[in-house]
């Protein structure tokens, strides 16, 4: 099975995750993987980042991205993650889910967050793809930054379901 794993992140919570998930998914027998980080070309940084990205966010704005290192068609799985912002999916995800993602044979989905918007970010992601996801992750910002085995079991039960 080749899986790629896609991720935006503006503070390394969705990186973490993303890594974690290839670290799981390694574990796992006759899995190769790829990680790709999904650039935004519109600066994110700072109060005025923020602002400007929940702003887009909530306008269902796409934003340009950097072209895509990996051709999603190529793999057997495509796992696509990011923060939610302003309840819904970010821009930069916005864009890949309607390029990448609609390309993707099977595609599956996480996201971060601080506490809430994850629903509707995934019926988002799903409408952008065209194709239901095999599964789906929520973490908040509070498990993310956990260690240990609690987290360890749910990435390895999402792992899995990414497989089928
Ligand atoms: C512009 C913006 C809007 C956000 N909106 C939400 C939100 O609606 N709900 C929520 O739970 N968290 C929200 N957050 C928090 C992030 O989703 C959360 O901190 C996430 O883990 C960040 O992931 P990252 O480190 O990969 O960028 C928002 C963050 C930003 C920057």
């Amino acid at each position: 099975m080749k899986v790629l794993i896609a991720y935006y992140s503006r503070t390394g919570n969705s990186q973490r995750v993303g890594s974690l998930i290839k670290e799981t998914l390694e574990e796992l027998p006759d899995v190769v993987t790829q990680i790709e980080s999904i650039v935004d070309l519109k600066d994110r940084s700072g109060v005025g980042g923020y602002a400007i990205g929940g702003r887009d966010a909530a306008m269902k704005k796409l934003t340009d991205i950097n072209p895509p290192l990996n051709d999603a068609s190529n793999f057997d799985v495509v796992i696509i993650g990011g923060p939610v912002w302003a309840w819904t999916v970010c821009p930069a995800i916005r864009t890949y889910c309607s390029d990448q993602g609609r390309k993707a044979r099977k595609i599956a989905f996480f996201c971060t967050m601080g506490g809430s918007g994850d629903k509707r970010a995934f019926s988002e992601m799903e409408r952008l793809c065209g194709k239901p996801p095999l599964s789906v992750l929520s973490l908040t910002d509070g498990m993310v930054k956990k260690d240990g085995s609690a987290l360890k079991e749910i990435l390895k039960e999402f792992s899995i379901k990414c497989l089928k």
